[in-house]
């Protein structure tokens, strides 16, 4: 559920006509829902009421500062991967103890910086990278607190792209070898063990692949624990998946997932860790955008609209499917019309729907991206000299923007010329 909703025939963003916000900011652009962010995180908390537990939002979803403040206030964590995520964090005022450092590469200078400012734990992702973490923690004379992050080798049936618990994949380190990986961790003085990581992949649409690795972690806890390892925290990842087309999918609830949590792993005592990103932010999140031109093609008609892949790279980058509505509603029993959606970027990739069904448009008519609140602007550029589209939040009846568009000149001005030009 979500509050992007027709009245009266027009769309809104919680009381907020979204054409009001159109016209003040100009297309495309992001729009966020206050309500819907809450709403989400406190259906993840509510989901795991009566064990110990933090969610810590995957804060790659969608980062921007006033976001996090919105979450942060409602008590959230934050899973952070890149020095970054963790700058943004504490820049927004999440305390140091809420703040969990996972990626696959940290360098040298992130661990020096979290180290330093304050974390909750490092996910550690391989041998090499304990090492270092051991280093710099004793160089600074603290102790870090670490999980491993395992690859329990589940499939996540989900896109390939996006899944991480596969034996192939980059990520943790194989389960097989968990016993040696933790019995070489207890021996650095510069970490303290006290759990375990595991996260299969992203847009998860089943509960099973879930319950698979975290009955491997079940088993995992109590092996580590008869070895003698301090395990009291299991930190479970994210992934569960949103619904992108709505008329045909329906995938678990948080209800449904924290039940599945307990349980599997309620009876082991430990502290309860989750990092969802897509779930909270997907939903909270339109990109609102104009038709330039309605082109006839020789078998097909062209919506041309000013967002483009770089705006929103999901459907170029993953075949992602987003549900694109118009923000005047349809008229009931209007004929409806079989649409390529394409953005003004020079290339064939930049279609965000091919042979679409939806309400006839015409230039100047605006549309709404649904589901875009998770992975796009933060993976937006600047590809074809385009400016990165503003964000907007709102909340109740007023709104804000809350990153602006770029002037061309900033864009340019960030170039610099060598002194033999
Ligand atoms: N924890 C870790 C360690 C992760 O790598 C991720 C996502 C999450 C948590 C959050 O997963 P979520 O709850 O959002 O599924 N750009 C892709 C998604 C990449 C996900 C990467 N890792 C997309 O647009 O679909």
């Amino acid at each position: 559920m979500d509050h992007f909703l027709y009245r009266d025939g027009k769309l809104f963003a919680e009381d907020v006509p979204v054409s009001e916000i159109a016209a003040a900011v100009g297309t495309p652009f992001y729009c966020y829902s206050t309500a819907t962010f809450e709403r989400h995180f406190r259906l993840f908390d509510e989901a795991l009421e009566g064990t110990d537990h933090l969610v810590c939002y995957a804060m790659k979803a969608s980062s921007n500062q006033a976001i996090l403040k919105t979450l942060a206030a409602l008590g959230a964590g934050m899973d952070v991967v890149s020095g970054g995520e963790y700058a943004r964090a504490k820049a927004a005022g999440v305390p140091g103890e809420r703040i969990v450092f996972s990626g696959v590469g940290k360098t040298r200078d992130e661990i020096h910086a979290a180290l330093t400012g304050g974390l909750r734990q490092f996910n550690v992702e391989s041998e090499p990278e304990m090492a270092v973490i051991n280093e710099v923690a004793l160089e600074l004379g603290v102790v870090a607190p670490i999980t491993v992050r395992v690859n329990p080798d589940v499939d996540a049936k989900t896109h390939a792209k996006i899944a991480t618990g596969k034996s192939e994949n980059k990520f943790g380190i194989p389960i097989s070898r968990a016993r040696e990986v933790y019995a070489h961790a207890a021996s650095l003085p510069g970490l303290k063990v006290i759990g375990i990581d595991v996260h299969i992949g992203s847009q998860l649409t089943q509960l099973e692949p879930f319950r698979l690795a975290y009955r491997k972690v079940a088993e995992l806890t109590e092996t580590l624990r008869a070895d003698g390892h301090d395990i009291q925290r299991l930190d479970l990842g994210g992934g569960l998946g949103i619904p992108y087309e709505r008329s045909n999918e329906a995938p678990p609830l948080p209800v449904e997932y924290g039940a599945m949590v307990k349980e599997e792993l309620g009876h082991l005592g430990c502290e309860i860790e989750i990092e969802p990103g897509r779930l909270i932010a997907g939903n909270a999140g339109i990109m609102v955008s104009k038709v330039i031109y309605v082109k006839e093609g020789e078998d097909r008609e062209f919506m041309i609209v000013d967002g483009a892949m770089n705006d929103l790279i999901r459907p170029a980058m993953y075949e992602a499917h987003h549900d694109i509505i118009p923000v005047v509603e349809p008229t009931p029993g209007e004929e409806p019309a079989a649409y390529d959606i394409v953005g003004p970027v020079c290339e064939t990739g930049d279609t965000f729907a091919k042979s679409r069904t939806m309400a006839k448009v015409e230039a100047g008519d605006l549309i709404a991206f649904r589901s875009a609140g998770a992975y796009g602007a933060v993976m937006s550029s600047e590809y074809n000299t385009r400016p990165l589209i503003p964000e907007v939040l709102v909340n109740g009846d007023q709104f804000a923007v809350i990153r602006r568009r770029p002037t061309f000149d900033e864009m340019i001005n960030r170039d610099t010329i060598p002194e033999w030009l």
